[in-house]
């Protein structure tokens, strides 16, 4: 038996999330979708600095020549061990953050070096998520009929109990058809399946399964949360695009391949940490109080452990680490925490 409680990565990781979602809680609402990620990216990159790790990011915000920072390939942290693969979403919800709508978050997740799965090309996966219960009863490769049957029973509940979170895309119109013919209740969204992934793993939150076809880089970070949870999630590669269609076919990367979340994450040494930027039923968002403090909601959730945290931090953004437009009323100056 170790002597000492060994060191949780993640209870480090959420000031990361918490500075990035502090930057970005500004740009709420001002329709300007850049600005917003690039004031999160800028505290997200400043604070890693401080975190003791050796990171390499595989999900970053893209290769480097698009992205100045946090993209693939970088090297995040002090340099010093464990090392390990970092994916992050300053804002995972650009657009609900930009018109003011539910549901941004700014995440994390990180886990053993090596055994994060690195996306390649595919840029779309298809995606299930349920929490621990249910975990057996999923098969992507099912209909959406069957599924929902299945998980009900394994819920202990009528198919018409169960809500569905989806994204609200045209290319989810049959998905959205087939949900209401059997009955279940549909929450759509316009965007955010990382937080739908989060809700439907965790039990009691008003989501009981993640259904549909989002981002493949926010299912590899929905991953990390959702092995933590012990939730069960299957992803496929679902290209939408005809240059990303080309480019697997060019790579070899099977379109019949099943992902589960031990394939998009291949250790049980992982962390997940998220900090709400816009209220959200689950995570609320960025609250700048009327005393000059402000508060952030974030969850905290580590695999070996399962544990999982709800950390609430009132800030005094008085000290000179500025994010954001120098000199404009959005730059947040964000105490050194
Ligand atoms: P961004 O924050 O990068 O805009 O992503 C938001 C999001 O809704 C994700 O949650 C989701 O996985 C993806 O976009 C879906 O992509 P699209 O909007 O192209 O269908």
């Amino acid at each position: 038996m170790a002597d000492k409680p060994d060191r949780n990565l993640a209870m480090e990781l959420v000031r990361v999330t918490e500075a990035a979602a502090l930057s970005a809680a500004r740009y709420m609402g001002l329709g300007d979708k850049k600005s917003g990620d690039k004031a999160a990216v800028d505290a997200m990159r400043a604070f890693l600095q401080t975190v003791e790790m050796d990171g390499v990011v595989v999900i970053g915000e893209g290769e480097k020549d698009e992205a100045p920072m946090l993209y693939n390939g970088e090297r995040v942290g002090t340099g010093q061990p464990p090392k390990v693969d970092v994916a992050v979403d300053p804002v995972e919800g650009t657009q609900l953050l930009a018109l003011g709508r539910p549901n941004s978050i700014s995440v994390i997740a990180v886990a053993e070096r090596g055994s994060m799965w690195s996306p390649g090309p595919s840029l779309y996966m298809n995606k299930i998520v349920v929490e621990r219960r249910a975990r057996e009863a999923i098969d992507i490769r099912a209909t959406t009929t069957e599924n929902l049957h299945r998980i009900a029973e394994a819920l202990q509940r009528k198919v018409h109990e169960l809500t569905v979170f989806v994204l609200d895309k045209p290319r989810h119109e049959p998905l959205i058809a087939e949900i209401r013919r059997c009955g279940a209740r549909i929450a759509l969204h316009t965007d955010g399946d990382v937080m739908g992934a989060l809700m439907a793993a965790i039990p009691g939150t008003g989501v009981d399964v993640l259904m549909g076809i989002g981002g493949t880089p926010e299912g590899v970070i929905a991953a990390a949360a959702v092995k933590a949870l012990g939730g069960g999630m299957q992803g496929m590669r679902a290209p939408q695009k005809d240059y990303e269609r080309r480019a697997l076919q060019e790579t070899g990367q099977r379109l019949d391949e099943v992902l589960t979340a031990d394939d998009l994450i291949r250790s049980d040494d992982a962390f997940f940490a998220a900090t709400g930027i816009t209220d959200g039923p689950f995570l609320e968002g960025v609250h700048f109080d009327r005393n000059g403090g402000v508060t952030t909601h974030s969850i905290v959730i580590r695999a070996l452990s399962g544990s999982m945290r709800f950390i609430k931090g009132v800030h005094q953004l008085t000290r000179e680490l500025q994010f954001g437009d120098a000199g404009t009323d959005h730059a947040v100056r964000i105490a050194a925490q």
